[in-house]
């Protein structure tokens, strides 16, 4: 899982790509590099570290930097992040480099071969045995550089997006894919090449998405050909027309992504119903759904594939799904789903649910549930991302770019979507009459001023952060709907504060993690008016009694928790089913300002990625 990006045409590539990479970074960051050639010289530069630390080792250097040129930020997979391990890498003659994000699994015994064959390698990873394997064959076959990525790529196995070039040819670069995106943007005598259209946006909005099994030829002057890796047969190129802006991907006056994305919510959850909820005329409309009514109407069942977040949305979803369509549901980590043996009928109906569309573990789920003649929905964030095409049809959440790690408005936006479907199940089944239908439905679009709402207790999540911002543990509780609610917000937590934390079912605590609890550890119990008050109100006692620290999430004019709480932290009220939409923004808000507190990089976290692309 990584960022790749390239340009060939006319203007000076170095600030094209490092500006890409820059706009990459989420996709990993362990290390970064660039190779150019200026007309004379391929330059290839190389660190362990975020962009920013090869931008300021490469700026000083770079006077001309040519019009073709590649470059990676990586996360690595074989072998440690250290400067050699860092892409580009460059064949054994010194004449090939490449960028690859993707994971080639049969590189050692290639390797072998090639290490027989007089090659030498300096770095661990597979990619570097690519670029020589194409060598090989290139020198071997004597062909040009295209097909020799075609014949070497047809020996390997694995997942790759690739960009490759050779320095003595400098008119082309080569890429391919399988299972890792890339996409093309053609401009006017020029192309770019990435891992998603943001690196040339403002260039170009005119995108090329290869899919998995093409390759293509890019040559500055001439028009694209993509081919078939397998049998060479041409494909016809679908130029699609992007709606993203530059404005959208820039922090736009917030400190970090992350919170600039949190306060994106209530006009997130609106783009994500507009157009959809016709509340005046009691309608949802989604051609996704509309198209495909009677296999969710004879759905046997639901089954909701997804990682992380995506999961907790899953979560809420299963409650939604079953209260209002009453369709049973079952959640699944894709990534155990895929490796187990799982009963898939035909009947049933597959939601995927992925904010980057790209992650590895939920595709292969995908098609697993496929290949047993399920259908297979899917809910993504990404337009035109590798999961949205895999799948037999989908509904796209419109959250806009999402590049802080850790995921807010996705989630939100997921579980707005996946509300509509519910919703507009129910209706048609009848387990909804009209007027409650539409009360729904104008409840959710009040949705947007409530979080717009909840989001004013941002200096009050501040206060709260400041105290807690030295535990070393946390434990999040909710019932019902806002389970996964605490599940979440201790994600949150974990990933960009490093404090271990988790979410538990408010009921199960008495089961194991009451044991935990002492005047160190705090708790944020979600106790909204609406599901369960008086339960959640019993483990609040039980908390207190045992010296526990509470910090807790409330219906506005909450009495009851307010006598007992460290602190309350009120939002708006709602129906009960949407209460999570509401519920999760002091979290997101409580463990943004605990990571800038402690000085974490919020936007990205250690270890972690955006898109995570590798099994
Ligand atoms: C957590 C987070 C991850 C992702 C997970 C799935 O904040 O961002 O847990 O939710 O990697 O990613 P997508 O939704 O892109 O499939």
């Amino acid at each position: 899982m990584c960022g790749i990006v390239g340009y060939i045409g006319h203007r000076e590539a170095y600030p094209v790509i490092i500006q890409g990479l820059e706009r990459l970074e989420y996709r990993g960051y362990d290390s970064a590099g660039i190779a150019l050639y200026d007309g004379d010289n391929l330059k290839v530069s190389k660190t362990k570290g975020k962009v920013e630390d090869l931008k300021s080792r490469v700026d000083k250097e770079i006077t001309s930097s040519g019009s073709i040129g590649i470059g990676h930020t990586r996360w690595a997979t074989h072998g440690v992040p250290n400067d050699i391990n860092s892409h580009p890498h460059v064949s054994n003659s010194g004449n090939l480099v490449i960028i690859h994000n993707g994971i080639i699994e049969n590189y050692d015994p290639l390797r072998q071969e090639l290490i027989n064959r007089g090659y030498t390698f300096s770095s661990d990873t597979d990619t570097e045995v690519l670029v020589n394997l194409i060598e090989d064959v290139k020198k071997n076959e004597d062909v040009r550089l295209g097909k020799a990525v075609q014949i070497a790529l047809n020996q390997t196995i694995g997942a790759y997006a690739i960009a490759v070039f050779d320095k003595t040819k400098p008119n082309e670069i080569v890429v391919a894919r399988l299972g890792s995106p890339l996409a093309i943007g053609v401009g006017d005598d020029e192309f770019f090449i990435a891992s998603d259209a943001t690196p040339f946006i403002e260039y170009t909005n005119n995108a090329i998405y290869l899919e998995d099994g093409e390759m293509a030829v890019v040559r500055s002057h001439k028009k694209l050909k993509i081919r078939k890796i397998k049998d060479d047969s041409l494909v016809d190129p679908y130029i699609q027309e992007l709606q993203l802006n530059l404005e959208q991907i820039e922090k736009g006056g917030y400190d970090h992504f992350m919170i600039k994305e949190i306060y994106e919510q209530p006009d997130a959850i609106t783009d994500t119903f507009r157009g959809r909820m016709l509340v005046d005329q009691g309608i949802v409309r989604m051609a996704g759904i509309d198209d495909n009514i009677e296999k969710f109407l004879n759905a046997r069942r639901i089954i909701i594939v997804a990682c992380g977040t995506s999961w907790h949305a899953g979560l809420v979803a299963e409650y939604i799904f079953e209260e209002f369509a009453r369709i049973p549901v079952e959640v699944e980590y894709a990534s155990e789903f895929r490796y187990r043996n799982p009963v898939i009928y035909k009947d049933d109906v597959v939601i995927a649910i992925s904010q980057s569309g790209e992650t590895a573990d939920t595709m292969a789920a995908i098609k697993l549930a496929k290949k047993q003649g399920a259908f297979v929905f899917g809910v993504c964030n990404v337009v035109g991302s590798s999961i949205s095409r895999e799948t037999h049809a989908g509904a796209y959440t419109h959250a806009g770019p999402e590049i802080g790690v850790a995921s807010t408005k996705a989630f939100t936006t997921q579980i707005t979507i996946l509300t509509l479907i519910a919703l507009k199940l129910a209706k048609h089944k009848g387990e909804l009459s009209n007027s409650e239908f539409r009360a729904y439905l104008q409840e959710l679009e009040r949705i947007p001023a409530k979080v717009t709402e909840a989001l004013k207790c941002n200096e009050q999540a501040e206060h709260v952060a400041a105290q807690y911002k030295d535990a070393h543990n946390a434990l999040y509780l909710g019932r019902g709907y806002n389970f996964p609610v605490a599940l979440e917000g201790a994600l949150k937590l974990k990933e960009i504060s490093y404090i271990h934390a988790e979410g538990y079912p408010a009921a199960e605590m008495k089961h194991g993690p009451i044991a935990l609890i002492d005047e160190q550890m705090p708790v944020v119990v979600i106790a909204m008016r609406k599901g369960h008050y008086e339960k959640v109100v019993s483990n609040i006692e039980e908390i207190k009694a045992r010296s526990g620290k509470i910090i807790g999430i409330v219906t506005q004019g909450d009495k009851e928790v307010k006598k007992l709480a460290d602190h309350v932290i009120e939002i708006p009220e709602t129906l009960e089913p949407f209460t999570p939409l509401l519920a999760t923004i002091p979290l997101q808000l409580l463990s943004y300002h605990i990571a800038v507190m402690l000085g974490k990089n919020v936007d990205q976290p250690r270890n972690l990625a955006k898109s995570v692309t590798v099994e």
